[in-house]
């Protein structure tokens, strides 16, 4: 298959440092060091029956993302909400993903010095992302503790959203060496954080527990903190061991790209009776609930 094939099946809208364009046509310069450093933060939004969820916090944390790399744009906040709200009306989907991203962008010739770049906005829209397909969703998806560390925050703050995702790829590869699909990764000294574009949950004895440490804080965990909260149900959150995980009676992940997925299988074994707990599924539903509040979300106008 060619690479126009490749790219031709890719439907979407982007926004290319100022330009519109279909996201197949969508490109950056090979000399943008977002792509030769990986120097690009970004941030992860959907769109459910035409509304954008929780966008102004979306756009807080971006906006603190890009901070914390010394970057910035000659936009405000509104600027680049107003740019995605756009793009979304565009494309008229209903139900979409959007990726939004601060590149630092093109450095002159003779420096490698990244004050002298200009930082450019890149955006794509695309039909809404699951990270599990149907069936994933349904019976729960195979975890496994990876052998992978997650870079320490030390090194990389991972509240700041990144493309180092070398350490969470490599534990895919973990995950299906050993007949599993997503991993949580530990940190040297033994705790666990987090999966390849996940926050995890699990539930013991009734209480919900969620890793404190060197994680990125999810809008979809702070949803089910908050969920937790209005169901009068206890939330941890604090320093959290493999072996918890493997007593756990529920798992379940947390992130924008299809909200709460049962994990139903960590390490080979199954969790509970091995099908997606009750816990999860309430907190599913209520997730997905809340997306009606309009409080919450914004509409977009497709007119
Ligand atoms: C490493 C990582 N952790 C957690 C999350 C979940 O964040 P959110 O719920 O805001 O999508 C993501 C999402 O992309 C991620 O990449």
């Amino acid at each position: 298959m060619s690479t126009q094939d490749e790219l031709a099946s890719i439907p979407g809208l982007a926004y290319m440092d100022g330009k519109y364009l279909p996201l197949a046509e969508a490109t950056i310069p090979i000399a943008d060091r977002g792509f030769l450093r990986s120097d690009i933060t970004y941030d992860a939004i959907h769109v459910w029956k035409g509304r954008i969820y929780r966008l102004r916090e979306h756009i807080k944390r971006f906006r603190a993302s890009m901070t914390g790399l010394r970057m910035d744009l000659a936009l405000t906040d509104d600027e680049i909400s107003e740019i995605l709200v756009d793009l979304v009306r565009r494309t008229g989907y209903r139900d979409a993903f959007i990726m939004v991203m601060c590149s630092r962008g093109i450095q002159p010739p003779g420096t490698r010095d990244p004050r002298l770049c200009r930082n450019r906005l890149y955006a794509y829209v695309q039909p809404f992302l699951w990270i599990a397909n149907e069936e994933q969703r349904r019976r729960g998806l195979k975890m496994v503790l990876a052998k992978t560390q997650r870079i320490p925050s030390e090194a990389l703050d991972q509240r700041i959203k990144n493309f180092h995702w070398l350490d969470l790829t490599m534990s895919l590869f973990e995950a299906y060496d050993r007949g599993a699909e997503v991993t949580i990764l530990p940190l040297a000294d033994g705790t666990v954080t987090e999966g390849p574009g996940f926050n995890v949950f699990f539930v013991k004895d009734g209480v919900l527990v969620t890793p404190d440490r060197n994680i990125f804080e999810g809008i979809t965990r702070r949803s089910v903190i908050e969920i937790a909260g209005d169901l009068q149900m206890r939330c941890e959150i604090r320093a959290v061991r493999g072996a918890e995980l493997s007593a756990a009676d529920e798992i379940f992940t947390a992130t924008t790209a299809g909200g709460i997925t049962p994990v139903t299988e960590f390490e080979g074994r199954p969790i509970g009776d091995g099908k997606p707990g009750p816990i999860t599924a309430r907190i599913r539903d209520e997730y997905w609930r809340r997306h009606d509040d309009e409080t919450l979300s914004t509409a977009v106008s497709y007119e």
